[in-house]
């Protein structure tokens, strides 16, 4: 297990997390790396959209900052005298939304006098695999991350807490767009990706087949995928206007069967080229019960060691920003007031 604490005075380290990125409004504290308290508010008002608003996103993030922080606190049994740092997402992320969640942290932070810790929010699923529990096993540096979001698909060596290298990512669309897209042209409601993959339990698989992308290397790209759902749906539904219905299942589960396919395949390339056997996978579709399977069934065959995330720290959460605030307040990087949040941030 590697060392994640350089604590050396063994005074406990409380610190306040705060994610705003997209349309999740959530605020955690960790004590030592481990949760005390994790609050998370959706947003519903996108559903009615079929995709996230960012100027309602914005709107609903100043609704609910303060209740969700302040609960997270109380949940916790602290007072903020008892923290020592904010961390906060920094970027990358919808404009609108990170401003709300970077400007919150500014006032606490000049108000209660208590440093700052900035974010990267796609690290931060790499790294909530560290969240500290006694069920999990934590990953051994170097390791293959897996992040797959609705806004990011990346395949990520990660050498070090802090020392990442992106190895491959979508040249167009996020695996999670690919699914809320395809479920979108099916009629569902947004978020689909979870639709997708429950109503692909009762489907066959290899009942429609869709074009995996010809990308070179560890690259992606989702969008052509979405364009030959389109079509073929097209013309299934001028032949019979109720075949969505009718083959929902078999279509969510040929789809989803051709996503996990397209990040396996991408995945098996980054170990051979790696020779890192080693993965650990993050973002809101580490969710899917499909890319899991493939990855337990990966674990057997190819002889890999799978971490998979608890549920509750696969989708955008506060605890993963926490946790990495945890790692930076050890190294003494902290952030400053005259911080602004980037919608597009390296790694
Ligand atoms: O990480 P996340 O909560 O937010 C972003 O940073 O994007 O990821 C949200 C994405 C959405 O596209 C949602 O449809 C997808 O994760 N998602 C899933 C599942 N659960 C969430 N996709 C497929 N299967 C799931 N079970
Ligand atoms: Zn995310």
């Amino acid at each position: 297990m590697p060392e994640i604490s350089i604590n050396k005075d063994k005074q406990s380290i409380y610190i306040l997390g705060i994610e705003s990125s997209c349309d999740d409004t959530a605020a955690a504290v960790l004590k030592d790396g481990k949760i005390i308290s994790n609050v998370v508010a959706n947003q519903k008002i996108h559903e009615e959209y079929g995709g996230v608003v960012p100027e309602l996103a914005s709107r609903a993030h100043q609704q609910n900052i303060v209740p969700v922080v302040d609960l997270a606190l109380k949940k916790a049994g602290i007072s903020p005298k008892d923290l020592n740092g904010i961390a906060f997402t920094e970027g990358p992320g919808l404009l609108g939304s990170l401003l709300v969640g970077i400007s919150f942290a500014k006032s606490l932070s000049m108000a209660w006098q208590i440093p700052l810790l900035p974010v990267h929010h796609m690290k931060a699923h790499i790294l909530a695999n560290f969240i500290q529990d006694e069920t999990m096993q934590l990953p051994k540096f170097p390791f293959l991350a897996l992040t797959i979001s609705g806004g990011h698909t990346q395949i990520v060596q990660a050498n070090d807490f802090f020392e990442m290298k992106v190895l491959g990512e979508t040249l167009d669309d996020a695996v999670g767009e690919a699914f809320d897209k395809s479920a979108k042209i099916m009629g569902l409601p947004y978020p689909g990706g979870p639709l997708i993959d429950k109503y692909s339990l009762e489907g066959n698989p290899l009942k429609f087949k869709f074009p995996k992308p010809k990308v070179a290397g560890m690259n992606f790209s989702f969008s052509g995928l979405k364009t030959s759902i389109l079509y073929f749906l097209q013309k299934k539904t001028a032949e019979n206007p109720d075949f969505i219905k009718e083959n929902i299942a078999d279509l969510s589960a040929s789809i989803q069967y051709t996503i996990v396919h397209i990040l396996m395949d991408k995945l098996k390339i980054a170990v051979n080229e790696t020779g890192i056997k080693r993965i650990a996978i993050g973002g809101g579709v580490s969710a899917n019960s499909g890319i899991r399977k493939a990855l337990m069934q990966a674990e057997k065959d190819c002889d890999w060691e799978v971490h998979l995330p608890k549920f509750e720290f696969t989708t955008d959460n506060a605890a993963m920003i926490a946790m990495v605030g945890y790692l930076k307040y050890q190294y003494k990087d902290f952030g400053t007031l005259d911080m602004v949040p980037k919608a597009r941030m390296k790694f």
